[in-house]
């Protein structure tokens, strides 16, 4: 190393050398700047076989023909595993499969949105401070990280609503990676999973919607549960409510322990209208809700950390 290093000044103070040449008379000159090129060629091989050196000794060579992994068990002495599929990513499969055994149809959010799809289209009027409450992250550009999957509500009902007109009813859930600037702490993340689901047909009403959360609530925790509702408030539902369910006693929970799992409501007039149904003659029912939090129910868990953490004792718990 130390080699290097003096090779590196050498060729520092040779490269200094240079300014001289308009000093050097001029039948000099090109001898001068003669010798100081072929020093120069001379110190730049041998920087380049010393650095060589270096990485000759500094780093393993990797041996291709060593044990791949692939079809083969681990030999015993191997202190690595094969990774797993993340629990929440688990979790989410599970969730999304649940409300496609209920005939929805699954689209994907997206992990940088806009002011419109944020805001605008779900009927937040312009400088509410129900925007505030987002706490949206923006790029320099001014987009958005979403903050909550229902800015795919305008999306799912365009790309839908051919079905109004055939007289079916558009289902569709939509998971994905929210995010929010706030302060992380054992219950707030800044990054996290939500699950959207949207319903709009000729009849629906309020009880369908209960019917169906209730319904997959059910299958998620495997029993039978208690729910309750509040009214709560979102610019894009009228009326709004709040979904809890008590927590159940295999859970962990005690009678009238209710937990909030996610807003919901009747999709306001206007969330239609902007998407270009008609809400005289069509109804829908929207919710969203966290993930993570069911998943943290479902097993015990009391730090949402955990799951952005890249902790591999946590990881392998849920292999
Ligand atoms: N997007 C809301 C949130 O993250 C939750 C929500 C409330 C979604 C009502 C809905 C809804 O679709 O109708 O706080």
């Amino acid at each position: 190393m130390q080699e290097l290093e003096k090779l590196k000044l050498e060729l520092k103070k040779l490269n200094a050398e240079y300014a001289k040449i308009k000093d050097i008379p001029l039948e000099k000159r090109v001898e001068f700047g003669q010798k100081l090129n072929t020093r120069k060629i001379e110190i730049l091989a041998k920087i380049g076989e010393a650095e060589k050196a270096v990485l000759d000794v500094e780093v393993e060579p990797i041996d291709v023909t060593a044990f791949s992994g692939v079809n083969e068990p681990l030999p015993e002495f191997y202190t690595t595993t094969m990774g797993s599929k993340h629990p929440l990513m688990t979790e989410l499969d599970r969730v999304v499969q649940i409300y496609q055994m209920m005939g929805f149809d699954v689209v994907e959010s997206k992990q940088l949105d806009d002011e419109f799809h944020m805001f605008d289209s779900l009927n937040f009027a312009k400088e509410h401070p129900a925007r505030d409450g987002y706490d949206t992250f923006r790029t320099e550009e001014g987009f958005i990280p979403p903050a909550h999957t229902s800015t795919m509500q305008h999306r799912v009902l365009k790309m839908y609503k051919a079905r109004l007109d055939e007289g079916k009813a558009i289902a569709v859930v939509v998971p994905g990676r929210v995010f929010r600037n706030e302060d992380v702490d054992a219950t707030h993340e800044h990054t996290f999973y939500q699950c959207e689901g949207v319903y709009v047909s000729e009849t629906c009403s309020m009880g369908d919607m209960l019917g169906i959360l209730r319904e997959f609530f059910e299958k998620y925790y495997e029993q039978k549960l208690n729910i309750r509702t509040q009214p709560g408030y979102f610019p894009f539902t009228e009326p709004s409510l709040e979904f809890m369910i008590e927590k159940p006693k295999t859970l962990g929970g005690k009678k009238g322990d209710y937990l909030e799992m996610l807003g919901c409501g009747m999709i306001h007039p206007n969330v239609l209208k902007m998407a270009g149904i008609d809400p005289t003659k069509y109804h829908g029912f929207a919710w969203g809700g966290g993930i993570d939090r069911l998943v943290m129910l479902r097993y015990g868990l009391n730090d949402v950390r955990y799951f952005e953490s890249g902790n591999l004792n946590f990881l392998r718990e849920f292999k």
